[in-house]
């Protein structure tokens, strides 16, 4: 099923053409102006910086890799990889590629890489495979797609049951911060079944990157998983990159017939990362300073994951959304919900009530679960989730004691069952429940009798 893991041809692939030359004119922030590319770059063409500070180490001068993102008259403006000291007026910059490919091979997995595609967990160097890969490819044509598939096993019996989440499918996880989005996506890594599982951990805390290896991936669930990582830390452009890089990692075990989970911790942190770059690009701000280009960077993105074509696997995406200030109408939230299939919000007042993972079964939803449930599934989930919504409703008379016993049979049942339903949906991290077991357990906690039987 696999192509050879080590191929020459993949790694002369890397090296470039012919030598074009330039000069660094101008430094502003982050910005780098250039001259003498302006006839052979173009929007993502890469290119190494020779610096004036010397390597300690070789005693030769440092070198930089930078970006183009933009061209303005005859001036070619570039944004760098890494630190911009050391880059001076004058400085030799080497386009090394006119455009941004990858050769990914299966023997990637079990592997940490950051942005480049370059390992970073010191298990030795990387072999390339002989077919390029774009690293802004563009999704299969939507009429040639297939469907999202059968229902997926998340672990999660809220999710499972509540919100299933089918082959194909892509998914939101939403919340302020500190509310759980790293720790449901760190079980479903756990817990989900899927062939391959991809990891894209974007502007997220370093400290956060060796646990969730160690104590959720484990050396197990790593085999079958690659994880690009690029913390808070690095630049934008890295941060961006390292989200693209992720999807095509999917796309390439999609194209091998897999089923692939992509999982991208968060896609907030690309948006900020899109508009940091289209701001030095010199972009006009709009809401909350995000650039144009940030709304439609989101869907080129978001829509890769997604099911293939009919000889390709799909890919299956979980995105975490960190929504600011817990206004979930933020642009990022509110586009990120219009494109993706469904959304799991989780809600600060259900965590601080020690209920994790804090589902708001009543503000989130899967598109697609409906039609994938059987019709007894359905009245399951409908019964339970009009007790929860007649709790809410009243929830506040309740709390304050002004609702009195006996007055309306249906409160009394969404009374009744709070508490049971409330346990349901807590989950400690280590359990794990299949889909049948959700549906039977949430049947259970609400006697549910199936009238259709009877
Ligand atoms: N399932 C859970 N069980 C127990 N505690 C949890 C659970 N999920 C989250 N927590 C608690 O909430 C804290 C924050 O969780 P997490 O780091 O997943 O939040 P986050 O939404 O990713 O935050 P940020 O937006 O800042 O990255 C955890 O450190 C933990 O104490
Ligand atoms: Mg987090």
């Amino acid at each position: 099923m696999f192509p050879n893991t080590h191929d020459l041809l993949g790694e002369i692939n890397l090296l470039p053409d012919e030598l074009i030359v330039g000069r660094v004119k101008a430094i502003k922030g982050l910005l780098i102006e250039a001259s003498g590319l302006e006839n052979n770059s173009s929007i993502g063409s890469r290119c190494r910086i020779r610096t004036t500070k010397e390597n300690a180490k070789t005693g030769e001068n440092n070198q930089i890799f930078a970006e183009v993102i933009g061209m303005h008259d005859r001036t070619t403006l570039l944004m760098p990889f890494g630190d911009v000291s050391g880059i001076g007026s004058g400085c030799e910059i080497q386009l090394v590629s006119a455009d941004q490919t990858i050769y990914p091979n299966v023997s990637w997995l079990g592997r940490v890489v950051n942005a480049f595609g370059k390992p970073i967990d010191e298990k030795g160097p990387l072999s390339y495979g002989s077919q390029p890969y774009h690293l802004q490819n563009s999704p299969p044509p939507a009429h040639s797609r297939k469907r999202v598939g059968e229902k997926m096993n998340m672990g999660i019996r809220g999710i499972n049951a509540f919100l299933s989440c089918c082959k194909g499918q892509r998914m939101g996880i939403f919340s302020g911060s500190g509310v759980g989005k790293s720790m449901m996506l760190a079980m479903i890594t756990k817990f989900a079944s899927a062939d391959i599982k991809i990891i894209g951990l974007i502007g997220e805390r370093g400290r956060e990157v060796q646990e969730f290896i160690e104590d959720y991936l484990g050396p197990e669930g790593l085999s079958k998983s690659i994880v690009v990582v690029s913390t808070s830390d690095e630049s934008a452009i890295m941060r961006r990159q390292a989200a693209y890089l992720t999807l095509t990692l999917c796309e390439y075990f999609r194209d091998l017939n897999m089923e692939v989970i992509c999982m991208i911790d968060s896609v907030t942190r690309f948006a900020m990362a899109q508009r940091d770059i289209g701001l030095a690009a010199g972009e006009p701000p709009t809401t909350k300073g995000y650039t144009p280009t940030v709304f439609s960077e989101l869907p080129k993105l978001l829509e890769r994951a997604g099911p293939g074509t009919a000889e390709q696997g799909s890919i299956t995406g979980l995105f975490s959304v960190l929504v600011e200030g817990d206004d979930h109408n933020e642009p990022i939230a509110d586009a990120v919900r219009g494109i993706l299939d469904g959304h799991i919000v989780l809600d600060r007042s259900i965590a601080g009530r020690g209920i994790y993972p804090a589902i708001d079964v009543l503000r989130s939803i899967s598109r697609t679960m409906p039609r994938c449930n059987t019709a007894e599934e359905n009245a399951v989930v409908n019964r339970a989730r009009n007790l929860i919504a007649t709790y809410s409703d009243m929830a506040d008379l309740i709390r304050i004691g002004a609702y009195k016993r006996g007055s309306d049979p249906s409160v009394d049942e969404a009374i009744k069952y709070h508490n049971q339903l409330d346990e349901f949906i807590s989950q400690d991290t280590a359990d794990y429940e299949t889909l049948e077991s959700s549906y039977k357990k949430l049947a259970e906690v609400i006697d549910f009798v199936d009238n259709a039987k009877k």
